[in-house]
């Protein structure tokens, strides 16, 4: 086991799939095999050169019956959020390759019963495994709370929250997201589907299922914040009294009361009204109980004195660490509950 090594295709180089393309090529346990991309710029270049690396001998192509012939044991399918994962998904797993993917879709999951017998029915075909793979979903609303959960003696909700200040975490999202718009209009229309929830339940199952306890509903709250001032951000600039602020909640019931609820912070500085959280872009696990119990997941101190929100790279990164015990899992979906304590391999490299 100690030499075993598996033989990797990275799907797509954006933010999530660079940090794991870098992570296959320079951890032993991996044989980078094949590099899909998108961008024509891309397609010819070597593995190394898309991120800083010496050259792999491996070259990205935009071929992809190339890829499906391929000979290897994983996928990590990390394509842009804009095309629905499960076509392709499919056909890796129908030709045998495993699959991890941060695109989702995330399973088991009670509200896309089609998708999910679609996958199975793929790992049957082609022996293989899938993963949905994340920071959230995928890490931080559940395996990380459902860790957690070990130190308490009772609980009575698990509260997790996605904190990101986009001024000081620029992405290229937030104008999509309705930053600088009319607050009332954006209220009467939110970015975000109010079903966006369905495709973080299975983290919320997941927790749930931990606990013993059955999840009776989901409601849904969304609530902004005005800017105070003019607030410039690196994709743009946001007006006094628009839309520098959104919360997003998603509670989870169970007996009457709140089980499990997820918000999303996402505020541009912090100069708005209402201001709901402060300091640097986290997640936050808050476990209501006896005793209760916070866990803060930050990025480490930058040179500049600041924790840089790691969500992307992370995305990439619990997915990479994961590949070798999803290649040899018995086939069908994968969830942490399956994969046990996880033993990243080839990370000490001295
Ligand atoms: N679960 C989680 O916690 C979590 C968190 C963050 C992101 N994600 C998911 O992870 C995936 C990757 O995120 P990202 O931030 O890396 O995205 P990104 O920076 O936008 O990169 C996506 C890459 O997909 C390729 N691409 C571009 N247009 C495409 C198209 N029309 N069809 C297929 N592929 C296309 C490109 O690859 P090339 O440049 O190689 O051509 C692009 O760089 C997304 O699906 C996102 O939803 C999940």
């Amino acid at each position: 086991m100690a030499d075993k090594t598996y033989r990797v295709i990275q799907w797509a180089t954006g933010t999530v799939g660079s940090a794991a393309l870098k992570y296959f090529i320079e951890n032993p346990v991996i044989e980078l095999v094949g590099v899909y991309v998108t961008n024509p710029e891309k397609v010819g270049k070597d593995a190394g050169d898309l991120v800083g690396l010496p050259k792999t001998g491996v070259l990205a192509t935009d071929d992809v019956d190339a890829i499906l012939a391929m000979d290897a044991d994983c996928v990590l399918f990390s394509p842009s959020m804009m095309t629905p994962p499960i076509d392709m998904v499919c056909r890796l797993l129908a030709t045998g390759k495993n699959v991890v993917s941060p695109a989702g879709p995330f399973l088991p999951n009670k509200w896309i019963p089609a998708e999910a017998a679609r996958v199975e029915a793929a790992c049957a075909e082609g022996n293989s495994s899938f993963h949905g793979c994340g920071i959230h979903p995928g890490f931080s609303g559940d395996i990380l709370p459902i860790t957690l959960l070990r130190l308490m003696n009772r609980v009575d909700c698990v509260e997790v929250s996605e904190i990101i200040d986009k001024v000081r975490n620029p992405m290229i999202y937030t104008e999509i997201m309705g930053f600088g718009t009319n607050p009332e209009e954006l209220l009467a229309n939110p970015r975000r589907s109010p079903e966006t929830y369905k495709f973080f339940y299975s983290s919320m199952q997941l927790i749930a299922d931990s606990l013993g306890v059955e999840i009776e509903k989901v409601t849904v709250k969304f609530e902004v914040s005005k800017a105070l001032k003019d607030i410039k951000h690196l994709y743009g600039e946001v007006k006094e009294g628009t839309v520098g602020g959104q919360h997003y909640e998603w509670t989870a019931w169970y007996g009457g009361a709140p089980i499990i609820v997820y918000h999303f912070y996402w505020q541009l500085g912090e100069d708005l009204d209402p201001l709901w959280e402060q300091g640097e872009a986290r997640y936050r696990v808050r476990i209501h109980g006896d005793p209760p119990l916070e866990c803060n997941l930050l990025g480490g101190l930058d040179k500049d004195g600041r924790h840089p929100f790691l969500g992307l790279p992370w995305t990439g990164l619990v997915g990479c660490t994961v590949v070798p015990q999803v290649c040899d899992a018995a086939p069908g979906v994968v969830t942490h509950i399956d994969l046990g304590v996880v033993q990243p391999k080839g990370l000490v490299r001295r």
